[in-house]
Protein backbone atom coordinates (compact mmCIF):
# COMPACT_ATOMS: atom_id res chain seq x y z
CA UNK A 1 0.00 0.00 0.00
CA UNK A 2 1.16 3.57 -1.08
CA UNK A 3 -1.59 5.49 -0.89
CA UNK A 4 -1.33 8.80 0.84
CA UNK A 5 -4.34 9.41 2.49
CA UNK A 6 -3.33 12.41 4.22
CA UNK A 7 -0.40 15.16 3.44
CA UNK A 8 0.26 18.36 5.82
CA UNK A 9 2.27 20.61 3.72
CA UNK A 10 4.19 22.84 5.28
CA UNK A 11 1.54 24.06 7.79
CA UNK A 12 1.55 27.43 9.19
CA UNK A 13 -1.29 28.26 11.68
CA UNK A 14 -2.02 29.94 15.23
CA UNK A 15 -5.01 30.85 17.33
CA UNK A 16 -4.10 34.81 16.96
CA UNK A 17 -3.40 36.19 14.29
CA UNK A 18 0.23 37.40 13.27
CA UNK A 19 1.32 34.42 16.24
CA UNK A 20 2.14 31.32 14.75
CA UNK A 21 2.09 28.26 16.83
CA UNK A 22 3.07 25.90 13.87
CA UNK A 23 5.70 27.01 12.18
CA UNK A 24 6.10 24.75 8.74
CA UNK A 25 4.79 21.27 9.66
CA UNK A 26 4.38 18.20 7.26
CA UNK A 27 3.20 14.86 7.43
CA UNK A 28 2.68 12.57 4.89
CA UNK A 29 0.08 9.67 5.92
CA UNK A 30 -0.49 6.20 3.79
CA UNK A 31 -3.67 4.82 3.80
CA UNK A 32 -3.67 2.22 7.00
CA UNK A 33 -0.73 3.31 9.33
CA UNK A 34 -0.37 4.13 12.54
CA UNK A 35 1.21 7.33 13.13
CA UNK A 36 2.58 8.63 16.52
CA UNK A 37 3.49 12.43 17.28
CA UNK A 38 5.09 13.29 20.09
CA UNK A 39 7.28 16.33 21.04
CA UNK A 40 7.45 18.30 24.47
CA UNK A 41 4.73 20.34 26.13
CA UNK A 42 3.56 23.31 24.29
CA UNK A 43 5.39 22.10 20.98
CA UNK A 44 2.21 22.17 19.49
CA UNK A 45 1.09 18.98 18.93
CA UNK A 46 -2.79 19.57 20.15
CA UNK A 47 -2.76 22.79 17.48
CA UNK A 48 -1.46 20.79 14.42
CA UNK A 49 -4.39 17.95 15.30
CA UNK A 50 -7.07 21.07 15.35
CA UNK A 51 -4.97 22.27 12.58
CA UNK A 52 -6.04 19.16 10.42
CA UNK A 53 -9.21 19.52 11.77
CA UNK A 54 -10.41 23.04 11.20
CA UNK A 55 -10.33 24.24 14.74
CA UNK A 56 -7.54 26.19 14.32
CA UNK A 57 -7.55 28.72 11.09
CA UNK A 58 -4.22 27.47 8.44
CA UNK A 59 -2.59 30.84 7.33
CA UNK A 60 -0.08 28.97 4.63
CA UNK A 61 0.12 25.53 3.65
CA UNK A 62 -2.17 22.98 2.50
CA UNK A 63 -3.77 19.72 4.33
CA UNK A 64 -4.92 17.13 1.42
CA UNK A 65 -7.20 13.91 2.20
CA UNK A 66 -6.71 11.51 -0.70
CA UNK A 67 -5.77 14.03 -2.71
CA UNK A 68 -8.31 16.66 -2.37
CA UNK A 69 -7.67 19.91 -0.71
CA UNK A 70 -9.28 20.14 2.16
CA UNK A 71 -7.33 22.79 4.17
CA UNK A 72 -9.36 25.03 6.15
CA UNK A 73 -12.70 22.72 6.00
CA UNK A 74 -15.09 22.96 9.10
CA UNK A 75 -15.13 19.96 11.44
CA UNK A 76 -18.51 19.01 10.28
CA UNK A 77 -17.33 18.77 6.87
CA UNK A 78 -14.45 16.54 7.55
CA UNK A 79 -16.65 14.54 9.46
CA UNK A 80 -18.78 13.85 6.33
CA UNK A 81 -15.78 13.15 4.38
CA UNK A 82 -14.16 10.62 6.66
CA UNK A 83 -11.95 11.90 9.20
CA UNK A 84 -12.74 11.68 13.38
CA UNK A 85 -11.26 13.52 16.09
CA UNK A 86 -11.09 12.85 19.87
CA UNK A 87 -9.68 15.98 21.58
CA UNK A 88 -7.09 15.75 24.35
CA UNK A 89 -9.65 17.20 27.14
CA UNK A 90 -13.51 17.80 26.94
CA UNK A 91 -14.59 15.18 24.81
CA UNK A 92 -17.56 13.83 26.08
CA UNK A 93 -20.84 15.14 27.10
CA UNK A 94 -21.28 14.74 31.03
CA UNK A 95 -25.01 14.92 31.64
CA UNK A 96 -25.81 12.79 28.61
CA UNK A 97 -25.45 8.79 28.93
CA UNK A 98 -22.51 7.11 27.00
CA UNK A 99 -25.39 6.05 24.17
CA UNK A 100 -26.83 9.54 23.69
CA UNK A 101 -22.95 10.33 23.47
CA UNK A 102 -22.71 7.79 20.79
CA UNK A 103 -25.81 9.17 18.99
CA UNK A 104 -24.38 12.47 18.56
CA UNK A 105 -21.31 10.75 16.44
CA UNK A 106 -23.26 10.20 14.12
CA UNK A 107 -26.27 13.16 13.90
CA UNK A 108 -24.96 13.86 10.28
CA UNK A 109 -25.83 9.48 8.86
CA UNK A 110 -29.16 9.14 11.42
CA UNK A 111 -29.93 6.04 9.74
CA UNK A 112 -26.29 4.54 10.56
CA UNK A 113 -26.96 5.00 13.86
CA UNK A 114 -28.00 1.23 15.56
CA UNK A 115 -25.60 -0.14 13.06
CA UNK A 116 -22.90 1.57 14.35
CA UNK A 117 -23.11 0.71 17.82
CA UNK A 118 -23.97 -2.26 17.44
CA UNK A 119 -20.15 -2.35 16.08
CA UNK A 120 -18.29 -0.32 18.02
CA UNK A 121 -19.84 -2.16 21.12
CA UNK A 122 -18.08 -5.28 20.03
CA UNK A 123 -14.55 -3.55 20.45
CA UNK A 124 -15.90 -1.70 23.37
CA UNK A 125 -17.82 -4.28 25.61
CA UNK A 126 -18.44 -2.20 28.56
CA UNK A 127 -19.76 0.68 26.92
CA UNK A 128 -22.66 -1.10 25.36
CA UNK A 129 -23.11 -2.99 28.54
CA UNK A 130 -24.07 0.31 30.33
CA UNK A 131 -25.42 2.20 27.70
CA UNK A 132 -27.82 4.38 29.87
CA UNK A 133 -25.00 5.48 32.46
CA UNK A 134 -24.54 9.36 32.62
CA UNK A 135 -20.68 10.06 31.40
CA UNK A 136 -20.63 12.49 34.48
CA UNK A 137 -20.60 8.73 36.55
CA UNK A 138 -17.85 7.16 34.07
CA UNK A 139 -14.21 6.95 35.25
CA UNK A 140 -11.69 9.27 32.96
CA UNK A 141 -10.92 5.60 30.74
CA UNK A 142 -14.05 5.02 30.45
CA UNK A 143 -14.65 8.34 29.17
CA UNK A 144 -11.76 8.28 26.92
CA UNK A 145 -13.59 4.97 25.21
CA UNK A 146 -16.59 6.62 24.61
CA UNK A 147 -14.86 9.88 23.02
CA UNK A 148 -13.28 7.12 20.86
CA UNK A 149 -16.62 5.75 20.36
CA UNK A 150 -18.20 8.53 19.36
CA UNK A 151 -15.88 9.40 16.72
CA UNK A 152 -15.94 6.02 15.39
CA UNK A 153 -19.26 6.62 14.90
CA UNK A 154 -19.03 7.94 11.55
CA UNK A 155 -17.22 5.21 10.13
CA UNK A 156 -13.71 7.51 9.90
CA UNK A 157 -10.97 6.58 7.10
CA UNK A 158 -8.50 8.42 9.44
CA UNK A 159 -8.70 8.96 13.09
CA UNK A 160 -7.26 11.89 15.34
CA UNK A 161 -6.48 11.51 18.85
CA UNK A 162 -5.20 13.65 20.87
CA UNK A 163 -3.67 12.21 24.10
CA UNK A 164 -5.61 8.85 24.40
CA UNK A 165 -3.92 7.55 27.50
CA UNK A 166 -3.52 10.85 29.41
CA UNK A 167 -4.39 10.26 32.80
CA UNK A 168 -4.88 6.83 32.96
CA UNK A 169 -3.27 4.38 35.31
CA UNK A 170 -0.55 1.94 33.71
CA UNK A 171 -2.88 -0.95 33.03
CA UNK A 172 -5.23 1.16 31.45
CA UNK A 173 -2.98 3.17 28.91
CA UNK A 174 -1.44 -0.03 28.15
CA UNK A 175 -5.48 -0.94 27.43
CA UNK A 176 -5.38 2.33 25.50
CA UNK A 177 -2.72 1.71 23.16
CA UNK A 178 -3.63 -1.89 22.28
CA UNK A 179 -7.02 -0.97 21.52
CA UNK A 180 -6.05 1.99 19.07
CA UNK A 181 -3.87 -0.41 17.72
CA UNK A 182 -6.79 -2.89 17.08
CA UNK A 183 -9.05 -0.19 15.70
CA UNK A 184 -6.18 0.96 13.53
CA UNK A 185 -5.76 -2.47 12.36
CA UNK A 186 -9.54 -2.88 10.94
CA UNK A 187 -8.52 -0.27 8.71
CA UNK A 188 -8.82 2.79 10.04
CA UNK A 189 -5.62 4.97 9.43
CA UNK A 190 -4.58 6.32 12.77
CA UNK A 191 -3.12 9.79 13.83
CA UNK A 192 -1.77 9.40 17.24
CA UNK A 193 -0.31 12.56 19.68
CA UNK A 194 1.40 11.30 22.75
CA UNK A 195 2.90 12.32 25.78
CA UNK A 196 3.75 8.18 26.60
CA UNK A 197 6.47 8.66 23.40
CA UNK A 198 8.16 5.52 23.63
CA UNK A 199 4.84 3.28 23.96
CA UNK A 200 4.22 4.86 21.17
CA UNK A 201 6.58 4.83 19.25
CA UNK A 202 6.06 1.01 19.65
CA UNK A 203 3.26 0.41 18.39
CA UNK A 204 2.99 3.25 15.68
CA UNK A 205 4.43 2.30 11.86
CA UNK A 206 5.96 5.86 11.74
CA UNK A 207 6.49 8.85 14.13
CA UNK A 208 7.18 12.14 14.05
CA UNK A 209 8.34 14.75 16.66
CA UNK A 210 7.58 17.91 16.79
CA UNK A 211 9.64 20.72 18.52
CA UNK A 212 8.46 24.56 18.23
CA UNK A 213 5.73 24.20 15.57
CA UNK A 214 7.68 22.72 13.29
CA UNK A 215 8.17 18.59 12.57
CA UNK A 216 12.09 18.05 13.97
CA UNK A 217 12.28 14.16 13.03
CA UNK A 218 10.50 11.66 11.34
CA UNK A 219 10.57 7.85 11.01
CA UNK A 220 9.73 4.66 12.00
CA UNK A 221 8.74 3.96 15.12
CA UNK A 222 11.63 1.67 15.64
CA UNK A 223 14.34 3.83 13.61
CA UNK A 224 13.21 7.02 16.26
CA UNK A 225 13.18 4.80 19.40
CA UNK A 226 17.01 3.58 18.74
CA UNK A 227 17.71 7.65 17.33
CA UNK A 228 20.29 9.12 19.92
CA UNK A 229 19.10 12.36 19.49
CA UNK A 230 15.90 11.76 19.35
CA UNK A 231 16.73 9.43 22.73
CA UNK A 232 18.69 12.74 24.22
CA UNK A 233 16.16 14.99 23.29
CA UNK A 234 13.06 13.56 23.76
CA UNK A 235 12.97 9.72 25.27
CA UNK A 236 15.07 10.60 28.22
CA UNK A 237 18.41 8.23 28.71
CA UNK A 238 16.43 5.74 29.67
CA UNK A 239 16.02 3.42 26.35
CA UNK A 240 19.49 3.95 25.17
N1 LIG B 1 -6.71 28.37 22.57
C1 LIG B 1 -5.47 28.90 22.54
N2 LIG B 1 -5.27 30.22 22.38
C2 LIG B 1 -4.03 30.75 22.33
N3 LIG B 1 -2.90 30.03 22.44
C3 LIG B 1 -3.02 28.69 22.59
C4 LIG B 1 -4.32 28.07 22.67
N4 LIG B 1 -4.12 26.74 22.84
C5 LIG B 1 -2.79 26.55 22.87
N5 LIG B 1 -2.12 27.72 22.73
C6 LIG B 1 -0.67 27.89 22.71
O1 LIG B 1 -0.11 27.16 21.60
C7 LIG B 1 1.11 26.55 21.96
C8 LIG B 1 1.08 25.09 21.63
O2 LIG B 1 0.07 24.47 22.43
P1 LIG B 1 -0.43 22.99 22.17
O3 LIG B 1 -1.60 22.79 23.06
O4 LIG B 1 -0.61 22.77 20.73
O5 LIG B 1 0.84 22.15 22.68
P2 LIG B 1 0.99 20.59 22.91
O6 LIG B 1 2.21 20.17 22.17
O7 LIG B 1 -0.26 19.89 22.59
O8 LIG B 1 1.31 20.52 24.47
P3 LIG B 1 0.89 19.43 25.59
O9 LIG B 1 1.90 18.32 25.45
O10 LIG B 1 1.06 20.15 26.85
O11 LIG B 1 -0.51 18.98 25.32
C9 LIG B 1 1.34 26.85 23.44
O12 LIG B 1 2.24 27.91 23.53
C10 LIG B 1 -0.03 27.27 23.92
O13 LIG B 1 0.07 28.19 24.97
MG1 LIG C 1 -1.62 18.84 23.70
Amino acid sequence: MSDVVLHADHLIAGYIPGINILNGCTMEVQDGELIGIIGPNGAGKSTFLKALFGLVPVTEGTVTLAGEDITNLRADQLVRRGVGFVPQTNNVFPSLTILENMEMGAFQAPKKINEQFDRIVEIFPVLGERRNQRCASLSGGERQMVAMARALMMDPKVLLLDEPSAGLSPMRQDETFLRTRAINKTGVTVIMVEQNARRCLQIADRGYVLDQGTTAYSGTGQELLHDPKVIELYLGTLGA
